[in-house]
């Protein structure tokens, strides 16, 4: 891959390295800072009364979910829009995936008409990768494949810790909930220990990520070495600068995994009680949809520690970040 070199808005010269966004695994602390300090100088866009900006005129944008989705999709759309890209949205339901077209065929019918990026959601992990493969003219943006990634959704959590604190080297963040079967979780945990957060996963023992964590105290060098796991919610809460809550993905989970809905909330909910135990002032983080009542109480959702509604206007400002860097900083076309 060679990508044209450029200077960034950011003062940095070079050229962005990555061709697709695929997962934070392959992400280093100095691209996820650039990133990061793109996306605040898309956020003071949005901050403007006239919001669009000229940047992104003449390109065009697909997304494609094959999965549900609110924030995330709309963010995209909204993202492109504000960039003045073309963005064209391709419904599953309703398109010739229906019909029995495979993946492969959808995505390269899409690349023939022109698209220099695309958004794809995907209930198989992996089908982002399968998309890369194929497309040699169009950039890959995951924006959720099965359990496996969500790296947008990572960076914008990133972000919203980032513009609060200054700083996230050393803090505290404890992720409470259905971690194995949470995209959202494993994408921030590549992207939080690689700024040098202290991670600490919360929940069941069977809805913690043992695959990812096997090993870590033994094998060197171990990616995840300094991740604490503590399946006690009130003890996991203790001393904590941000907690961010996941919500029960049950249509990925077998049966089993949970003894009770009232079990489950009576020890994993995130309520005033529990939150009392961080940091005064920590941060409350899920990134949507919410079950309140469930994984969340509604006064914690809503009140004054959350952030939630926060993370969805970084979550604009992100991927308008993140589509500049593909398209005009030398990914796409590399
Ligand atoms: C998440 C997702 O789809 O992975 N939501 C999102 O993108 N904001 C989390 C979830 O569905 O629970």
């Amino acid at each position: 891959m060679r990508a044209r070199p450029t200077t960034l808005p950011l003062g940095l010269e070079g050229p962005w390295p990555h061709r697709h966004i695929l997962d934070l695994d392959t992400f280093s602390r100095r691209e996820i800072e650039l990133a990061l300090g793109l996306a605040a100088t898309m956020k003071q866009v949005l901050r403007r009364d006239v919001k669009k900006v000229p940047s992104l005129r003449g390109k065009v944008i697909l997304t494609c979910f094959y999965e549900p989705s609110t924030r995330t999709r709309i963010s995209f759309e909204a993202a492109g829009k504000l960039l003045s890209a073309d963005v064209i949205t391709m419904q599953s339901a309703g398109s010739s995936v229906e019909k029995g077209e495979s993946l492969v065929d959808t995505l390269l019918t899409l690349q023939a008409m022109a698209a220099d990026v695309l958004v794809l959601r995907h209930p198989h992990a992996g089908a982002p990768y399968v998309a890369a493969r194929h497309l040699r003219h169009t950039a890959v943006i995951n924006a959720g494949d099965g359990t496996h990634a969500h790296p947008t959704q990572a960076l914008l959590d990133l972000f919203t810790l980032r513009e609060r604190w200054g700083a996230l080297e050393g803090r505290r963040v404890v992720i409470v909930g259905d971690i194995a079967h949470s995209r959202v979780a494993r994408s921030n945990l590549w992207g939080l220990v690689r700024m040098g957060v202290q991670v600490v996963l919360c929940g069941p023992p069977t809805l913690l990520p043992w695959d990812l964590l096997q090993g870590r105290h033994e094998t060197p060098g171990h990616p995840f070495a300094s991740v604490e796991v503590e399946t006690d919610a009130d003890r996991a809460l203790e001393g904590a600068d941000a907690v961010m809550v996941l919500r029960l993905q049950r249509e990925r989970m077998e049966t089993g995994l949970l003894p009770s809905l009232q079990e489950y909330i009576a020890l994993w909910q995130v309520n005033e009680r529990r939150l009392a135990r961080a940091r005064p002032g920590a941060l409350v983080l899920h990134p949507g949809p919410m079950n309140e009542g469930v994984e969340i109480s509604p006064g914690v959702a809503h009140g004054a520690q959350s952030v939630i509604e926060e993370q969805v206007t970084n979550g604009v400002a992100v991927r308008m970040a993140l589509l500049y860097l593909l398209c005009a900083a030398g990914g796409a076309k590399a």
